[in-house]
């Protein structure tokens, strides 16, 4: 699977949904999360998010680690609760462009 990591906290930039082929992108308030069951590993999220938040699993830098069984786990909370995946672009958060700022992006 990919994995969606912190860089998205608090950005939510979302151009991510817009090239993926199996709709496996999810929201919480703060961030988005790749469904694992869903993922067909086709890298394309990759290159469009503006802070580089998303990463294949075999290749998730050790600080990231713990955000594996936590898109996991959210996936699963959040279609559990009824919501639909998100599939389309939405404006970023507020607080989207400082936090890349401050991410050096
Ligand atoms: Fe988050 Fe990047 Fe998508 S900030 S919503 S993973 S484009």
């Amino acid at each position: 699977t990919h994995v969606v990591t912190s860089n998205c906290l608090n950005c939510k930039f979302t151009d991510c949904v817009l090239v993926c082929p199996v709709d496996c992108f999810y929201e919480t308030e703060t961030q988005l999360v790749i469904d694992p069951d869903e993922c067909i590993d086709c890298s394309a999220c990759v290159a469009e998010c503006p802070v580089e938040a998303i990463f294949a699993e075999d290749e998730l830098p050790e600080s990231e680690e713990a955000t594996l069984e936590q898109n996991a786990a959210l996936a699963i909370e959040l279609k559990d609760s009824g919501q639909e995946p998100i599939t389309d672009q939405k404006d970023p958060l507020p607080t989207a462009e400082a936090r890349k700022a401050e991410l050096g992006f």
